[in-house]
Parts: C-alpha cells; structure tokens; sequence
C-alpha cells in the first residue's frame, strides 16, 4: 500500500538504534515502493560528517541487514539521505539548515527521537522553539520511557508540555511484530476461540521471551536497568495485554489503548512477602550457549559484582471478571538456552476422565512468535492400535513458514509507516506507559523492601532452579517447545 510523500528526521542518526533497525527499514519500505522519491531521510547527530560519509554508514548498515542488497536500488535511496552535524538540545544550535532541507508543504514530518531519553524534554522544547511543532510533526520516542514512575512521568510531561498526545508515538517495537498482530486476528478474527477465552476453560496463561544473546555492547545501560526494566515493563506487559484484553470496539488506537490500560491496571500487586513466592531475579553465570562458552554475567561487565537481574519469573493474574483465577506466568531471560518468545495458553483438564487409565492431558494452544512463527493447538487423539485405548497429545501445527513464502518485514518497518499514516493504534498512550511503570515500581520495591535474593543461573540452561520451582509449587511446569 503505497503511502503519502514524508520527510523523516532521526536524532541520533548515527547511532546503533537507527543503523541495525531505522535505516535499513526505510531502505525497505524504499524497496517495496513506499517511499516517494520526494521523500527525505535526515540524519542529525553531533558526529562530524558530511553527506557522504552518512550515506556510507548507512549503506554499511543496511548491507549488513538486507539478505539481498540492490545496488541500483541503493543509489536512489541513498538520495533521500541526508545528515547534518548539530548539537541539538544546545541553547545555541542553528536549525536553520535543518527547517530549510524540510518540505514546505503538508506532508507529515516524522520526527524520531533515537537519542538517550534523558534529553527528549530538552529536545522537544529546541524544537518548538525553532518552530518545528506544526499540524504535520510527529513525534516517535523510543523506550526507555524512564526508568521509573517518577521519570517518565517527568518525561511526558516535558514533551506533553510541546506535543498533543496524538503527535507522540511511543515505540514498543514487539508491537510491530508480525505474530504479535496475529495475536488480535487470532482472537478477534475466528469464532472459536472467544468463547473459551476465559478462566472458564483456562487453567493458566505462560509468557516467555527467553534470549540466548548476551549485552551485545550494551553494558552500562543493562546494568543500570535488568530484565525487568528493559522487558518486562514494556514487550512482557504488552504480550500479556494483548492476550488478556477484552475485544475493543474497533481498531482505533484509543479503543484498543484503552482495553490495554484496563489490563495493567487489573495486575495483581506485590507485597515484599508475595513477591518472595511469586518471582524469580537470576543472573547468569558462566555457561555454554548453543554449544560456545560465555563468560559470567559480571565477567563481562568487567567489574567485582552486580546485584541486576539478568533472567526473572514472575506469577502474577488479573483481577477482572475474565481473568479471576487464573495465574499468568512470566519470564524472560538473558544468555538462556534459545532465542523463543511464546506465549502458552494451557486449558483446563476435561470435567471428567472418561478415559480411565489412559494419560489425558488437557488442551495447548502454543502461539509462537520468534523464531519459527506458528501456532500449535495440542489435542488428544487416540494411538493407533488395538491393544487397550491409549491416547496421544499432538498439535494441529500452524507454520507460517509452511504457508506464506514472504519475506517477514522487520517491526520497524510496520510501525514506521504507521506514525506516516498517522495510525497511533501499535503505539503507547501516555496512561498506558505509567501504568506500567507503577506496576514495575512495586515490584521493584518489594524486591528492595524484602531483599529479595539474586539466583544464579547457568548460561545456556532455563534459568535458576527457583523458577522451575515456581511452577512446580502450584503442581505446573514451564512449557519447554519440542521443536
Ligand atoms: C529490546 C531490549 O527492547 O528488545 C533488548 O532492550 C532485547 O535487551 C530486545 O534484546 C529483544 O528484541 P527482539 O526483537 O530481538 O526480540
């Protein structure tokens, strides 16, 4: 679907956000025919480079994370790069360059904060001050929103004080992910499953987005955050809002935000008490993973110790009508065994065991979002074979591999053409992330109030034996994919 001419500004150009995710995304909306011609792409950063060793960099980086690289195609891209040097948040920063590379026209003018949280309000105020807050800005902010409550209240505040809240688009990208939006077809798209979607017929709901990659070069910040800062607070919680919301009215951002925000505030609470038997904090240690040696969490800090979570579970539930009852599971951890995110719905038993003797276990539906895309619906049929009645639990297997011989676009792809378009839906209202952060506020002070310990892990392994555990005080394990 071809969309209307735009001109987008990145801060933070150079960084390591817009060369593995922003550039090469617009490089393939440019291949797919979405980005007209007269369309900008301006980099700012303070970096000293002229236009051709942006475009340099950005063909590096888009080489690096395109499977087919198109020269010819690249030079027509690369002519709607741009850079300017420029210290942006500087009282004294000259944005006369900047206002003058932008079309003087309506089209939308997408301005992406890939910068440091820490100056988005001082940004924002620059950038009224130059006059760039006009009926066609729009503002993407990437996570982290604040490391708090308290901070990203500050922070929306600070650019609410600039921007209407329908200009802001606040990025989670797993909200871009293609089997993420399943998720709503899969709900709200097919009569079956609506009707089961309950504590009626669902014993319990598993979260798991478990990640063999270590810091990746990101060590300060990871430091400073753990797993559930940099996981929980957005990507877990809105794989769960997804899951557990009620159906909105229709798919405009508000209706769809607004049954969001009605799951994060139904989340159960912690006290220091709960939280000793409810979550897990890990941290790895050293380990294999898919078969090479890694070193230790702290080892590769390169400090003495760390008391920051690598790896958590967590048993929470909702206290809605829907939902009362049952425990939603969570997890996420670095340097586990596998790369796997799914979310695991697991029925409830049969009412009555008619098959006496034979090993009956209830329903699955297993929705996997990375890698290997599927859905697998676990049922049981009976073993072929005359002797006695055994019964079998197998999956009515859907591979989207299997079914759809297309390239899966990136998330940033999607959710950059969405702010285009002006489709604020796959994006955080201001509500939602502070519900959020309240929610992650109490759990970290529980975990402060009641020190809660830090388990460690091997790397390579599912994380602490405290999370098997876990599961294994309410007579439950965790899933683990036979793949
Ligand atoms: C980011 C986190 O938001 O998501 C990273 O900061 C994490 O720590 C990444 O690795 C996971 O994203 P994906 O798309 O690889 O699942």
């Amino acid at each position: 679907i071809p969309v209307d001419p735009f001109d987008i500004v990145i801060f933070g150009g150079t960084g390591d956000l817009s060369r593995r995710k922003l550039l090469p995304a617009l490089y393939h909306r440019y291949l797919d025919g979405q980005i007209d011609d007269s369309s900008k792409i301006i980099g700012v950063a303070r970096t000293e480079l002229d236009r051709q060793a942006f475009n340099d960099l950005a063909k590096k980086a888009c080489k690096a994370h395109t499977e087919n690289f198109d020269e010819a195609a690249w030079e027509r891209f690369s002519e709607r790069l741009h850079y300017l040097t420029m210290d942006a948040t500087n009282q004294d920063a000259d944005w006369g360059a900047l206002k003058s590379l932008l079309a003087k026209d309506t089209r939308p003018v997408v301005f992406y904060l890939a910068t440091t949280p820490l100056i988005y309000v001082d940004l924002c105020q620059a950038m009224a001050r130059a006059g760039l807050n006009t009926p066609n800005t729009r503002l993407v902010l990437e996570k982290p929103i604040g490391t708090d409550l308290a901070s990203a209240q500050a922070i929306n505040e600070g650019v609410g004080a600039v921007f209407e809240e329908n200009k802001i688009y606040r990025i989670d990208h797993y909200l871009g992910k293609e089997t993420v939006q399943n998720l709503l077809v899969l709900r709200f798209a097919n009569t079956l499953f609506e009707p089961i979607w309950s504590r009626h017929t669902i014993d319990h709901v598993q979260i798991t987005v478990s990640e063999s990659i270590g810091l990746e070069g990101r060590a300060d910040y990871y430091d400073r955050s753990g797993a559930v800062r940099d996981m929980v607070q957005n990507h877990i919680l809105q794989l769960l809002c997804l899951t557990a919301m009620e159906p909105p009215n229709n798919l405009d951002g508000d209706e769809v935000r607004t049954e969001k925000i009605k799951v994060l505030k139904a989340l159960q609470r912690f006290t220091p008490e709960t939280a000793k038997t409810h979550t897990v904090r890990g941290q790895y240690a050293e380990g294999l993973v898919e078969g090479d040696p890694v070193t230790s969490y702290v080892d590769t800090l390169s400090k003495d110790n760390s008391d920051t979570e690598t790896f958590v579970a967590i048993k929470t539930g909702l206290d809605n009508w829907r939902w009362a009852g049952v425990p939603f599971y969570l997890r996420t951890g670095k340097r586990m065994k596998e790369r796997r995110s799914e979310i695991v719905i697991q029925f409830k038993p049969t009412p009555h065991a008619l098959f006496k003797g034979a090993d009956q276990a209830p329903n699955r539906l297993v929705i996997r979002l990375q890698p290997d895309e599927g859905m697998q619906l676990y049922m049981q049929v009976k073993e072929p074979g005359p002797g006695g009645l055994r019964l079998k639990s197998l999956p009515l297997n859907l591979s989207y591999a299997d079914n759809f011989l297309v390239r899966y676009p990136d998330a940033y792809e999607r959710l950059l053409m969405d702010v285009v378009r002006g489709n604020l839906a796959l994006f955080m209202r201001r509500d939602e992330v502070e519900a959020a952060w309240s929610w992650v506020d109490n759990l970290l002070e529980s975990w402060h109030d009641g020190n809660q310990p830090l388990e460690s892990y091997a790397a390579g392994t599912s994380g602490p034996l405290q999370s098997a555990m876990l599961m294994d005080r309410d007579h439950r394990e965790w899933w683990e994919s036979k793949r």
